[in-house]
C-alpha cells in the first residue's frame, strides 16, 4: 500500500482534511476524495484549463498541482461560484449567451473569468482573450465566451453601489 500523506486545507470556505498519495493531483483528490466534480479532467497535462480552480486566490490547473501542495492552502472550485442558490452573473451570461455546448471546458472558463473580473472589472476584448488563453474550447469558437464575459462585467459593474462623491 503506497504511503499516504495527511493534508489539511480550506476548500470553498470549509476546513477539510484528507489522506492522499504523494503522486495524486489536486484534481484527483477534489473529484474522488471530496466529491467536487465541477473541475473537469480534459488533458490531464496542464494544457486545456478544464480543471482550473483557485488556489490562494490564483487560478491553477489542478491536474498539475500535487494534492500535498494544497496543505494549508485556500482552494475555491466552480462549486463555490453560485451563492445561496443564485447563479453568479458570469454563469448567467454563459447560459443566456450560449457560451457553452458540451460544457467540459465551462467550469474552467467560469473560474478563470471570475478571477479576471475580480482583478479588472472592465477588461477589453484583448485582455479577456489573453487571460483566457489557457482555457481551450473545442465547441464554441470563443466569441460567445468573450461576449459572455463582457456582459457579466457590465452587469457586475452596474450592480456596484455608486461611488460616494
Ligand atoms: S485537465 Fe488540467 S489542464 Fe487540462
Ligand atoms: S463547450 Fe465543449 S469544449 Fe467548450
Amino acid at each position: 500500500m503506497p504511503r499516504r500523506t495527511h493534508v489539511a486545507a480550506t476548500v470553498n470556505g470549509e476546513e477539510v482534511e484528507f489522506l492522499c498519495e504523494p503522486r495524486q493531483s489536486l484534481l484527483e483528490v477534489l473529484r474522488e476524495n471530496l466529491r467536487l466534480t465541477g473541475a473537469k479532467e480534459g488533458c490531464n497535462n496542464g494544457n486545456c484549463g478544464a480543471c482550473t480552480v483557485m488556489m490562494n486566490s490564483v487560478p491553477v490547473n489542478s491536474c498539475i498541482v500535487l494534492a500535498v501542495e494544497a496543505d494549508g492552502a485556500e482552494i475555491e472550485t466552480v462549486e463555490a461560484i453560485a451563492r445561496q442558490g443564485h447563479m453568479h452573473p458570469i454563469q448567467q451570461c454563459f447560459l443566456e449567451g450560449a457560451a457553452l455546448q458540451c460544457g467540459v471546458c465551462t467550469p474552467g472558463f467560469l473560474v478563470a473569468a471570475k478571477a479576471l473580473l475580480e482583478k479588472n472589472p472592465n477588461p477589453g476584448e484583448h485582455e479577456i482573450r489573453f487571460n483566457l488563453a489557457g482555457n481551450l474550447c473545442r465547441c464554441t469558437g470563443y466569441d460567445k465566451i468573450v461576449r459572455a464575459v463582457q456582459d457579466a462585467a457590465e452587469i457586475m459593474q452596474s450592480a456596484q453601489p455608486a461611488a460616494v462623491k
